[in-house]
């Protein structure tokens, strides 16, 4: 039967009428996906299912939400559990001490845990904790990260032309979106990442003024870009020497590279870490953790942090399932995650050497993206903006869709390897990428 997507395409003329680009973020519209998205009906295991009944072997797991796949059954009677006693009581509840005693036997810096939804609330928080504890104003934070959608972070998310970014001493300040409040990038001061000398130069210019660095440990949203050896470690003693605190974003990273996230992988001890995706293993928690005497300033409103939603009741049985897996076997998990994301590099790698394919795999264990580009390696967001041809990739990954290969179609984001994933999987998808390859499918 031949590969037909018509009815996701109907579903996006409707859906084009009620919804802006069809869907719920741009993201997901055709911004990434071309002339209308594909339109999932649902997920089971490693697998997706469009509404045209097609297939496909999924990577992206909603951009790194499931570590167990689609519809895990211990997720979905988790989920059950809870709605059957109420989905939502927002009052003290046992369920909420739980899986912050998990949170804290698997990431030793969380002394104190606080609930939230989403990343860009945790975030938003350990800056508004982060200010309220120091006195100070402004924060540090770096090209190329993103750390959700509040404003004050709103800054040089996006590639831009390199031409446009100012000299690395003082980079051009170039905000992600109108509407932001027009003051509120005055105090985010704008750093090229993996440059310790940046970072020093930044902290003397505005010294006994920076109440925190704010830095993901990965960058996860220009592809995948390790730090380098001793960056994060030497960023902390910074932030230490210049009593500032340091923020370590794991968003992407927590209960993904490690069970204690990246800053058990790199032995880091940040002052607030934020965590979200992977915790509620689908289900909206996010959470931010951290020493107790910077945590207890939300003590009584001090530094307000309030929310309906938060320590969703039903989010947090699904927490407490997904952590309870993950830590079984001695975090087998993890072991798992690794071998198969390595074993996905591995194998693209030679792909492309094979088909001479100008591009590289950048990755950290199970997070992995393909760099179209003729660099040996992409280390900031410069480079990224500079050599990395976002539209070739953007059209090898749709070209992969009618293979039956969903990875994300957005070269700033990655693929990610769960618990789901199989070494047949990383075979099946290296077949379907070196046809692409060789029918010319991501040129053009
Ligand atoms: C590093 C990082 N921080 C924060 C966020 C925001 O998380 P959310 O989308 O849950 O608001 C993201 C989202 O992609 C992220 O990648």
């Amino acid at each position: 039967m031949s590969y037909s997507t018509d009815t996701s395409k109907a579903l996006f003329d409707r859906s084009s009428k009620v919804l802006v680009e069809g869907g719920s973020s741009p993201s997901r519209g055709p911004a990434n996906y071309g002339g209308y998205p594909l339109f999932i009906e649902r997920g089971q295991g490693a697998h997706v299912f469009d509404a045209d009944g097609n297939q496909y072997l999924d990577w992206m797991m909603a951009y790194g939400a499931l570590p167990h796949g689609h519809a895990h059954p211990r997720i979905v009677d988790a989920v059950s559990e809870g709605a059957k006693t109420s989905t939502l009581v927002a009052a003290a509840t046992e369920i909420e001490v739980e899986v912050a005693e998990l949170i804290q036997r698997m990431v030793p810096s969380a002394e104190r845990v606080r609930f939230a939804n989403t990343g860009t609330e945790a975030t938003m928080a350990a800056i508004r904790l982060a200010r309220g504890y120091t006195g100070r104003q402004k924060f540090i934070k770096f090209e190329g990260h993103y750390h959700g959608w509040y404003d004050d972070f709103l800054v040089n998310a996006h590639p831009h032309p390199v031409t446009s970014l100012g000299h690395r001493h003082d980079p051009v300040k170039i905000a992600d979106s109108s509407g932001l409040n027009h003051r509120a990038l005055d105090d985010t001061i704008l750093v090229p990442w993996n440059d310790l000398s940046a970072a020093e130069r930044a902290l003397e210019n505005n010294k006994g003024q920076v109440a925190a660095i704010i830095t993901e440990g990965i960058m996860a949203n220009m592809g995948v870009i390790p730090p380098r050896q001793g960056y994060l470690e030497g960023l902390r003693e910074l932030a230490r020497t210049n009593n500032a605190l340091f923020i370590l974003d794991e968003t992407v990273t927590g209960f993904r590279i490690a069970a204690g996230g990246c800053q058990q992988h790199y032995q880091l001890d940040p002052d607030i870490s934020t965590f979200g995706k992977a915790l509620g293993s689908g289900l909206p928690v996010a959470a931010f953790v951290g020493r107790a005497e910077i945590m207890e300033a939300l003590a009584w409103g001090g530094v307000l942090h309030y929310g309906t939603q938060n320590a969703s009741r039903i989010g947090l049985f699904a927490a407490r399932a997904n952590l309870q897996m993950l830590a079984e076997d001695n975090f087998a998990a993890f072991r798992h995650t690794w071998k198969i994301g390595e074993a996905l590099v591995a194998g693209l790698q030679s792909v492309f050497q094979e088909t001479k394919t100008p591009a590289i795999v950048q990755s950290v264990g199970p997070m992995l993206q393909i760099l179209f580009t003729e660099q040996p390696q992409i280390h900031d967001y410069r480079e990224f903006c500079a050599f990395v041809d976002r539209g070739r990739y953007q059209r090898f990954a749709r070209a992969l869709f009618p293979h039956g290969i969903y990875m994300t179609p957005a070269s700033g984001l990655h693929s990610v390897a769960t618990l789901v994933h199989t070494q047949e999987h990383v075979e099946a998808t290296l077949v379907a990428a070196r046809k692409v390859l060789r029918d010319g499918g991501s040129s053009g």
